[in-house]
């Protein structure tokens, strides 16, 4: 397990899901961790459970979507803890249910304001912070849909390819300054988001988990977060603009 004391880390999303199994890990780790989510009652209940085995764990309330949400949470988590050391972004909404001719306009407009511009106005602030600090490490969320495209989820999909873009292209220009930036794939992992598209899917549930791994079980949080805290430690110090797969073997078929 990595040692992360003294070190502030900062997850947006984390009121749910991965979000709050990586901020767990963090806390874990010892590190102070900036709970983040546009949902109030989830992030104080993600601080909760920080607190409950003593962890240092804070809520900032933040839409990753506007861009004054997202200088005010990171310029607020620097005055709180000194310094940004990790950050993963992790907030999004999910998978549209219509084929690509019947989305709404709006359903578009919001995936994209959320897990494109978000990402986007995450990296901006972080990386300019962790540049006047002179180190950092930053993990994108994306999914196995930016390489697999799945049925009737084309604006999710296209908006995990431009998180895969935004990393790597922003990992070379943040490279020089001491931030390294990754990003993970998670496959099905076992959260409200997966539950919401479960119950939409026309095959049933027990189809689409063999599909989706090749161990016969959904991920969870936890098999992320892992992943997220290796990214940020230095053991991943020769490691630049990867996406590492948590997904059971999904990809591999
Ligand atoms: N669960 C899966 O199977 C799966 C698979 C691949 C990728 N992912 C990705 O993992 C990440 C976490 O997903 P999850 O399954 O835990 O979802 P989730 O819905 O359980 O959690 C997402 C969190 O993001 C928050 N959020 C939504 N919009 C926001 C905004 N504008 N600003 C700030 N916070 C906002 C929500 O309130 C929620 O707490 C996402 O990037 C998702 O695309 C999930």
């Amino acid at each position: 397990m990595q040692d992360f004391s003294n070190k502030s880390a900062l997850v947006t999303g984390a009121g749910s899901g991965i979000g709050r199994g990586i901020a767990l890990a963090f806390a874990r780790a010892g590190a102070r961790v900036a709970v983040s989510d546009i949902d109030v009652a989830g992030g104080e209940q993600t601080v909760r459970m920080i607190q409950a085995f003593g962890g240092a764990g804070h809520f900032y309330p933040c839409d990753v979507s506007r861009a004054g949400d997202v200088s005010a949470l990171v310029a607020a988590v620097v005055k709180d803890a000194g310094s940004l050391d990790f950050a993963v972004n992790n907030a999004a909404v999910g998978v549209e249910t219509d084929a690509l001719p019947d989305v709404p306009e709006a359903v578009f407009d919001r995936i994209m304001a959320v897990n494109v511009k978000g990402v986007f106005l995450c990296l901006q602030q972080q990386i300019k912070q962790m540049a006047q600090q002179g180190r950092g490490a930053i993990v994108n969320i994306a999914s196995v849909n930016a390489y697999r495209p799945q049925n009737r989820q084309s604006v999710y999909t296209a908006s995990k390819h431009a998180v895969l873009g935004l990393t790597r292209n922003a990992a070379i220009d943040a490279a020089s300054i001491g931030v390294r930036i990754n990003a993970i794939a998670p496959g099905a992992i076992d959260t409200p988001m997966l539950e919401a598209a479960l119950r939409n899917a026309p095959a049933g549930r027990d189809q689409i988990i063999d599909k989706m791994s090749l161990i016969g079980r959904l991920g969870l949080p936890e098999d992320v977060a892992k992943a997220a805290l290796w990214l940020c430690s230095d053991d991943a110090s020769f490691t630049y603009g990867h996406t590492l797969a948590v997904d059971g073997g999904y990809l591999v078929r």
